[in-house]
This record gives C-alpha cells, sequence and structure tokens, in this order.
C-alpha cells in the first residue's frame, strides 16, 4: 500500500508549482503525479526539479502505440528515476510487455518504476463503450479483462475506481495494485469527476493508493488538507458505514 496521497499536480507550468509546493513543509516528502499538462509544457525537467527536492513520483503520460516506440520511450522515461508510471492496457498485451522491457533496460543504477494500465477511463460510461469501442460486456467485465491482461502482460497493478477495487483484487491477486483516482473527502464537492468514494472508503474498498488533485490544490490550505487526506487513508476503521 502507498501511504502518502498520491497528489496530482494538475498546473500547466513551474511557475505555478513552486508556490504550491511552498505551502508544504520543506522536509516533507511528498508523492506526486506529473500528467501530460504539465509534462507538455515543461518537459522531463519538471520532473527532475521535483525528484531533485525530494518528491516522489508518478508520471502519468498513458503511454499507448506499437510495441517498439512505447518499449523505447519507456526506456528513457526510466531514466528520470520515477516511481511509478503507466500505459493504456487497450495497446494490448505485447505493447505492454515491452513498457516492462523497455522500464528494465532504462532502469540500470536504480529501482526499475512499477507499471500500470489504465483499464476503461473513468470519463467512460458503459453506454459509450459499447456503442463507440463495440464492447459488448458490461464496463466491469471489460476492466476486469484488462486487469487480467496488464497481469499476464507482467505490470503490477492498474488505474481504476476504487469502486472497482475489490472485483479486480478477486480476479487479479491481492498484491496487484489499484491506484485509484476519484477521491473526495466531501462527497458534495465532486467537481467533474463521476464515481467518488472517500479516503476511508477507497481503503475499505482495498484500493492500495489514492490520487487526488482539486481537493488539496484548490484548498485554503492545502498541506492541512493533505495532512487530514492522509489520516483519513491511512487509519484502518473497522466500523466503516459510508
Ligand atoms: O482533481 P481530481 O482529484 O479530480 O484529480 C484526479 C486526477 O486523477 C487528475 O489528474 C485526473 O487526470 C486523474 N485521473 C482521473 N481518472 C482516471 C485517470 C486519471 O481522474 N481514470
Amino acid at each position: 500500500m502507498i501511504e502518502r496521497p498520491i497528489i496530482a499536480l494538475d498546473f500547466s507550468t513551474k511557475v505555478e508549482i513552486v508556490p504550491f509546493l511552498k505551502k508544504f513543509p520543506s522536509e516533507e516528502s511528498l508523492f506526486v503525479k506529473v500528467g501530460m499538462e504539465l509534462f507538455y509544457q515543461e518537459g522531463p525537467d519538471i520532473v527532475r526539479f521535483l525528484k531533485a527536492s525530494g518528491h516522489d513520483i508518478f508520471l502519468d503520460l498513458k503511454l499507448h502505440d506499437i510495441p517498439n516506440t512505447v518499449e523505447r520511450a519507456m526506456k528513457g522515461l526510466a531514466q528520470l528515476g520515477v516511481s511509478l508510471t503507466n500505459v493504456h492496457a487497450a495497446g494490448g498485451k505485447e505493447m505492454m510487455a515491452a513498457a516492462v522491457s523497455g522500464l528494465i533496460a532504462g532502469s540500470s543504477q536504480q529501482k526499475v518504476p512499477q507499471l500500470i494500465a489504465v483499464t476503461q477511463l473513468t470519463s467512460t460510461s458503459q453506454k459509450q463503450m459499447q456503442s463507440e469501442q463495440l464492447i459488448e460486456t458490461t464496463l466491469i467485465d471489460s476492466v476486469c479483462h484488462y486487469a487480467l491482461l496488464a497481469q499476464a502482460a507482467g505490470l503490477d497493478g492498474v488505474v481504476c475506481s476504487a469502486l472497482e477495487a475489490t472485483a479486480i483484487h478477486q480476479k487479479t491477486s491481492e498484491d496487484f495494485i489499484c491506484v485509484t483516482p476519484g477521491i473526495r473527502p466531501d462527497l458534495a464537492k465532486i467537481e467533474d469527476q463521476k464515481r467518488v468514494v472517500t479516503p476511508s472508503k477507497a481503503r475499505a474498498l482495498g484500493a492500495n493508493a489514492i490520487v487526488v488533485g482539486r481537493p488539496i490544490t484548490k484548498a485554503q490550505d492545502p498541506y492541512q488538507m493533505y495532512r487530514s487526506i492522509k489520516k483519513e487513508w491511512s487509519e484502518k476503521n473497522d466500523n466503516f458505514t459510508n
């Protein structure tokens, strides 16, 4: 289990990141998510900067291309020393296995990053999946199928909704990690997310990590909010009823 909530750094530039991170004690090592918005503006230097500041990184670039291209791209990304990165499971088993090979090849001196797969995006509805992707099964069956494919390709886990974590663990194994966005400490403020859960519910459902963006980045006191989410996420609550 990843004990620290992963903070989604959904900003476009380093100029916005620096004052945001100043709101946290300088000695506090965070686990942050760098996505396409930031990476495409600032490039690999933003990852080097965050690493040099003592943070762990989930590089969320969702690669999806032919196996050879993904393998070579992953080899380069591994050299940045990130802890976690991802691909789209829809790219297929061969592509996912190539991503693993690329990460191993690029991690000569350091720990190989964990690799997870996006199954069905949480923005995809079952109706849309069936009419646009021509997948006739249910959404949960498609998600579990992709999770099994990712496991067979040698990946460490998937990105999914916490609501899918129990079914995925049943189909794969307890140590196959489910990294879950769509987390809201206050269910009254869900913004554009559709399937949201609280940090404690995510834990009760078997999520192995939570990704939290706006509840922290838009909070009046981001550090206070981070600490409160971290406490709720890491406390085992046997009387959970929500
Ligand atoms: O602000 P919020 O907490 O909704 O941010 C969630 C983060 O997780 C965003 O960076 C979003 O891109 C990402 N994400 C998601 N759903 C997925 C995959 C990633 O919300 N299925």
